[in-house]
């Protein structure tokens, strides 16, 4: 392949920056053209797309967001727009596509595979960590390590007011940031989709602990259990303890990414123009266990949950 195209699509993730760095770069050492797409799937419908250069991603390996920006775009979930989407590629001679997103994006890319002929690779670009086939996604890390500030930031006015914080973070309907985060904050409950929640158990050990002395802990709620609010209500008429809660929302799709995210970013953009430069199309590119790894694209968006319970036990044990 001699022009390939990137673009980042649903919602943004540290390291996506780092990651369309990657493939510029790589491609053209690889003595390919590479254009940048222009707000995700909307950039090929509308044909809004700029020739990439090495100097167009100096200075981003260290920002938050995407310098493409990104979009969702009703009209790509159409036949019509996927078509017109093929149709501007082929205009501008581009033979591949790397989709860097999360699962929404995945299949967009997959239907544009499917339907219109086009080829491409995905990249795993989402702070929610919930594409089953990949250990990690890009901007996961990160997000977590905002977590982990805030509960440390709320941890000190909690404990100076003997108060419960209710912490509600991100995820959809995954429960890896709140488990992660819980774990590595020492968080004393997190609750997420894949376990159900017991409200009477936890109002009981909060009732114990608190007449044990322990007046203030943390319970980290993910998004996909309910709200922080709605946890709160639940408890209230089960325990006496003072709640607060604080809803993280936006903060945790910002920021300067880890060094985790900058060189898996890095790692993972490399080996899809690698993939593209081979003809091996239609794939996602993830980590497993260290090694970068490449499978089949529908695979990767019908890949079974792979939630680590017994990390989670072990979160719960450390925080008894
Ligand atoms: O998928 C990333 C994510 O941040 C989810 O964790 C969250 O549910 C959703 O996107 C929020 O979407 P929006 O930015 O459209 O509010």
């Amino acid at each position: 392949m001699r022009r390939i195209a990137v673009l980042t699509s649903g919602g943004d993730a540290p390291g996506m920056n780092a990651c369309i760095r990657s493939v510029v770069r790589y491609a053209i050492y690889c003595g390919m053209s590479v254009y940048g797409v222009d707000r995700g799937f909307n950039g090929l419908v509308n044909d809004n797309l700029q020739l990439m250069e090495r100097r167009s991603v100096s200075d981003i390996i260290q920002r938050g967001g995407t310098i493409l920006k990104t979009a969702r775009c009703m009209e790509f979930l159409t036949e019509e727009g996927q078509k017109e989407a093929a149709r501007v590629l082929r205009e501008h001679d581009i033979q591949g596509v790397v989709v860097i997103g999360g699962d929404g994006s995945f299949r967009g890319a997959r239907d544009l595979a499917q339907n219109c002929g086009v080829p491409v690779i995905g990249v795993p670009g989402t702070i929610d960590n919930d594409l089953n086939y990949t250990d990690y996604t890009i901007g996961f890390d990160t997000a977590v390590n905002t977590v982990l500030s805030a509960i440390n930031n709320l941890r000190d006015t909690m404990t100076s007011h003997d108060r419960v914080s209710i912490i509600e973070v991100m995820g959809r309907n995954c429960g890896d940031i709140a488990m992660y985060a819980g774990l590595a904050g020492g968080c004393e409950y997190m609750l997420v989709p894949e376990v159900e929640p017991d409200y009477q158990a936890l109002a009981h050990k909060l009732n114990q602990s608190n007449r044990k002395g322990k007046t203030s802990d943390i319970i980290l709620v993910a998004e996909g259990v309910g709200t922080a609010d709605m946890v709160k209500e639940k408890l209230e008429g089960l325990t006496d303890v003072s709640f607060r809660t604080t809803v993280l929302g936006h903060i945790q799709r910002g920021g300067m990414p880890t060094m985790q995210d900058r060189v898996l970013a890095s790692r993972l953009g490399v080996k899809a123009v690698d993939l593209l430069k081979k003809g091996i199309v239609n794939r996602a590119v993830g980590i497993r266990q260290n090694e970068v790894i490449d499978v089949d694209l529908t695979d990767a968006l019908t890949a079974e949950k792979n939630f680590d319970y017994s990390l989670y036990n072990v979160a719960n044990v450390l925080s008894l």
